[in-house]
């Protein structure tokens, strides 16, 4: 990450600036600053795409479709077609992984093998993989590959998944390439597509298509080559289409889903085990950080986060990611501070989300966040509205201001409400991990079986209001408040 340092951290100053701004101008302080003001759950709530029926059932989703053979069909309203797109668009890009390493300094390949999760390692007699947090598409193709209800017939079809490795191809053009260079199998893509029968179906609105970087890196808004990233995301069949990433921008047809932790089960015991792991840990240090400070970022409170933790000495144990400091990218450095700490602190980085966010609750570690947009406003389908079930709320400016102690906040919690805090997290890891696509989990749903439910869910909500009215009201609509408490939080 470090590599596109200043750069791309200018864009989020800027960025994180403008929604500071907000914040101040446009809504009452005194709410962002109160964690446990009832009424903040209540806004949250707002983050849900208003075009997405809730209360939805499955059964009710197919009034637009053909009528089906027979009743009992278990797969009605769940089909989803694959389209076979040129490999120029996902397997040569596995073929050429030794390319994907321009910018970077590490090389893809071996990351990609075992379905994208990566090279088998051991963990407290577990097998864990060390998993890259770029190749959610990857895994996600594969996972995809073995879905029940996959159908040839796209007639039938709820849902069209792309299956374009959007992130691995910008990955080789972010670095010093200029930007036809960086757009161009974007619009290769969007071309290839709406030449397609499907696509007039619905105008691209039941296309979905998976980013294993963040959606900014899509979200380029003007020609100038200093501007980060592709322009994807804003050519117009792109825009009525769906994205599911590791982090969503400010439009509404951007959504979160988790990072790939290195946790990958292959059936329910293994979950289970793991769990069982997770809930008897002593752990010694009452809380920890994993990460470097971000000197580009004027505003990042990073620093200042590891001054506190510094200053706690026992209390708080650091893991330095600076280059030449620990290896984060190897979990298993990660995963035994984690697995050790009772909180895990997940300040905004060169973006408001982190893979750690993930790998805190794999450990059973209670996650505390400083914004909004790093974890409630993002990962909807699988974090829990009422976010005080789960985790702490510090806000940043308190922070900024330093007229919090982190260490004395997180003494205060009381140890029965530490418990129950730690017993959701955990309750939380099958939901946010990607089974082995071998095998089916039986009693559990993964991250990807909650991200398909979604997906269908918000087609099947665009589709019936394509009865009624135009099916791209809202659609792609950009929402500044989406990383704030929203516009009206008392509603
Ligand atoms: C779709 O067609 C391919 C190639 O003919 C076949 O291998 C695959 O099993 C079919 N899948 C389904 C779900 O029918
Ligand atoms: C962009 O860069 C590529 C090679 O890196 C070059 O072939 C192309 O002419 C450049 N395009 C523009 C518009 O500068
Ligand atoms: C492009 O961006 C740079 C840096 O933000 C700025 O200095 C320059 O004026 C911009 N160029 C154009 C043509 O807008
Ligand atoms: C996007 O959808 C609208 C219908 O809502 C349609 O009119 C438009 O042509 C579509 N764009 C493309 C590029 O297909
Ligand atoms: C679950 O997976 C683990 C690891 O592969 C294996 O050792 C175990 O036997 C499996 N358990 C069941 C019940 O299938
Ligand atoms: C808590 O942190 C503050 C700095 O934020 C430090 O001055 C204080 O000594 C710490 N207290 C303990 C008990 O570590």
């Amino acid at each position: 990450m470090g590599s596109r340092c200043c750069k791309q951290q200018l864009l989020f100053t800027i960025l994180i600036s403008f929604l500071l701004c907000f914040v101040l101008l446009c809504l009452n302080y005194s709410v962002l600053t109160d964690s446990n003001n009832g009424e903040n759950k209540e806004s949250i709530s707002s983050y849900e795409n208003n075009i997405i029926p809730l209360n939805t059932k499955p059964s009710d989703s197919i009034s637009s479709l053909p009528p089906s053979p027979s009743e009992s069909d278990s797969c009605l309203g769940h089909y989803i077609y694959i389209h076979e797109l040129p490999s120029r668009f996902n397997e040569d890009l596995l073929k050429n992984c030794h390319l994907l390493t321009r910018g970077t300094e590490k090389n893809m390949c071996p990351y990609l093998v075992n379905f994208g999760f990566g090279p088998g390692i051991e963990f407290y007699e577990m097998g864990l993989f060390r998993t890259s947090q770029f190749s959610l598409e990857v895994i996600f193709h594969n996972k995809m590959r073995s879905y029940r209800c996959l159908t040839n017939d796209s007639s039938v079809a709820s849902a069209i998944y792309v299956p374009f490795y959007a992130g691995l191809d910008v990955s080789q053009y972010l670095w010093g390439f200029n930007t036809s260079m960086r757009d161009s199998s974007g619009i290769g893509l969007v071309d290839w597509l709406a030449r397609k029968p499907e696509w007039k179906k619905m105008w691209g609105r039941d296309h979905f298509l998976i980013a294993g970087r963040i959606s900014w890196d899509f979200r380029r808004e003007t020609d100038n080559e200093s501007d980060w990233g592709s322009n994807f995301r804003f050519l117009p069949e792109s825009k009525n289409m769906s994205m599911l990433s590791i982090e969503s921008s400010s439009w509404n047809s951007d959504i979160a889903i988790p990072y790939p932790t290195s946790f990958h089960p292959g059936n329910d015991s293994e979950v289970f085990q793991w769990q069982d792991k997770m809930r008897s840990r002593s752990r010694q240090y009452l809380f920890s950080f994993a990460g470097a400070p971000r000197p580009c970022i004027k505003d990042s409170i990073r620093g200042k986060i590891i001054d506190q933790c510094l200053a706690s000495g026992s209390l708080c144990k650091l893991l330095d990611c600076n280059y030449g400091a620990t290896n984060c990218d190897n979990p298993i450095n990660v995963l035994k501070v984690f697995t050790d700490s009772v909180f895990c602190l997940q300040p905004p980085g060169d973006s408001l989300t982190r893979r750690s966010i993930f790998d805190g609750i794999l450990a059973g570690c209670i996650p505390v966040f400083f914004h909004p947009g790093t974890a409630y406003a993002q990962y909807i389908w699988h974090l829990p509205k009422d976010y005080t079930t789960y985790s702490l709320y510090i806000p940043e400016r308190d922070v900024k201001d330093g007229e919090v102690n982190i260490n004395e906040t997180l003494l205060e919690v009381s140890k029965g409400k530490v418990l129950e805090l730690r017993e959701e997290v955990i309750r939380l890891i099958p939901g946010v991990v990607y089974s082995d696509p071998r095998s089916k989990l039986e009693t559990l749903e993964d991250a990807f079986d909650v991200s398909v439910t979604g997906i269908l869910k918000r087609i099947d909500g665009v589709r019936r209001s394509g009865e009624g009215r135009d099916p791209s009201i809202g659609f792609a609509n950009k929402d500044e408040y989406r990383f704030t408490f929203g516009p009206n939080p008392i509603n």
